[in-house]
């Protein structure tokens, strides 16, 4: 066992922070032998419980849960700022022609390496990520994950209509393959599948017919997808599936909406829509971002809290322009603001950190597993230095309360406030 001290982050379960400015984190090993929060709370309470501890003093440190990002497309780390004139120009374009390339295992291991580092430097201990159309891709993040100790969820992106020549897959094989990766993959070690249709444009009904009978037989695999991101798609999604009563129900008709399903973006949304997703069970990732980089529009965070359906943020890169969960944070900040109805509304910064950790493992169903550091979570944490930069060091010496504190980090901080990375209660060092 292992005992840090320093100031503590944490969360209740309805989103607000539980702080302890003189904490302590007590780590060792569960059950079933991985690294587990064994105690936390503060320093005075708990320092006397568990003597011949070592303790490591972390002064002017906190140490808070490892971030989740809520939606990412590792096979787009190189795509990030590629400019278009909205998403379905910028699909064509730019990220259709790279992840071609994931056709070459070699090329994919390359990528799935420089995806991960990038993650762990931000102070992101579990992405749920899209690989690309080509299975090799999913073994190679796979096994880059697994290597790392991470807890990872990911899926083979489904494909088989509206999709150019090396992208592209085969209805059949498509879902075959899925079912054999799921076969190797989910639930081995810390790491879990989803199964990814791209986008309804992008799927015949067979092929999201055949997902819809995969997600009911794997009732605790994942299943992301995007949804109502931008108005052409949204148009043209219609179009595709006039009978369905709008594009989100779409995913309804065949069987992909329940809890662990995660929709990317939910911008164009009704309140039938919103009450849709309250009722499934089902989970938005909002990833400001790339909604502002693509000018897809504003997550309305005033229609999801009315409405009552689960979500967290995330960086969407390629889409998006940051690893960083605090560009992430901050960026939704803003939207929130550009949303609001009444005068005074913003998202605080409480809740904006909770988005990010503990509210994004809520939308997993990974509550008390990640996102948290209550007794039994598992150790995966960051110990962060709020005074890493010289602006940042004159800020947070004057910050008042908790709400300053955070708030000087979401707006100033990025990876150099992250000083160190634990996963599964080691300190991850870049490959
Ligand atoms: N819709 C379908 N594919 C994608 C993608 O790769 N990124 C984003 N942002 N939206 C999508
Ligand atoms: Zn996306």
């Amino acid at each position: 066992m292992k005992a840090y001290r320093a100031a503590l982050l944490r969360f209740t379960d309805d989103g607000s922070a539980v702080y302890d400015e003189d904490g302590l984190l007590l780590i060792g090993p569960g059950p079933d032998g991985r690294q587990r929060v064994r105690a936390a709370g503060s320093w005075s309470a708990l320092s006397g419980n568990f003597p011949g501890v070592a303790v490591e003093h972390l002064p002017g440190r906190l140490l808070a849960p490892g971030f989740i990002d809520l939606h990412v497309h590792f096979p787009q780390t190189d795509v990030i700022g590629s400019p278009a004139e909205g998403l379905l120009p910028w699909l064509e374009n730019y990220t259709f022609p790279h992840e071609a390339r994931f056709a070459d295992p070699a090329y994919a291991q390359g990528v799935a390496q420089i995806f991960l580092d990038e993650l762990l430097r931000h102070g992101v201990t579990t992405p749920l990520t899209f690989a690309t159309s080509h299975p090799a891709s999913v073994d190679a993040l796979m096994t880059q994950a697994q290597a790392r100790g991470m807890r990872l969820v990911a899926g083979k992106v489904l494909q088989d209509r509206h999709s150019p020549d090396g992208v592209r897959d085969e209805t059949e094989q498509s879902l075959v393959d899925t079912e054999a990766l799921i076969r190797r993959w989910h639930g081995t070690d810390r790491l879990g599948y989803a199964i990814t249709p791209r986008f309804a444009p992008s799927c015949t009904e067979a092929q999201l017919r055949g997902a819809g009978e995969l997600a009911s037989k794997y009732p605790d695999v994942w299943i992301q997808s995007h949804v109502a991101e931008n108005r052409d798609e949204v148009r043209w999604a219609r179009e595709l599936f006039p009978e369905a009563r709008s594009y989100l129900a779409i995913y309804d008709g065949f069987g992909l909406m329940r809890e662990r399903a995660i929709y990317a973006h939910c911008i164009h949304f009704d309140d039938d829509d919103r009450a849709l997703m309250r009722v499934t069970g089902a989970a938005a990732a909002v990833s400001p971002t790339s909604n502002l980089f693509l000018g897809s529009g504003f997550f309305d965070y005033e229609g999801a809290r009315r409405v009552g359906f689960r979500y967290g943020l995330a960086s969407d890169v390629g889409g998006g322009t940051s690893f960083s969960p605090f560009h992430t944070m901050l960026a939704a900040y803003c939207v929130g603001r550009e949303g609001q109805t009444k005068p005074g509304v913003s998202l605080s910064p409480q809740h904006l950190w909770w988005q990010h950790t503990a509210g994004a493992a809520q939308a997993l169903g990974l509550d008390g597993t990640i996102g948290n550091l209550q007794p039994g979570a598992e150790a995966d944490f960051l110990v962060l230095d709020p005074k890493a930069t010289p602006l940042l060091a004159r800020k947070v010496a004057n910050a008042r309360n908790l709400d300053e504190l955070l708030f000087s980090l979401i707006v100033l901080g990025d990876d150099r406030v992250v000083e160190r990375v634990y996963v599964d209660g080691q300190a991850a060092s870049p490959t």
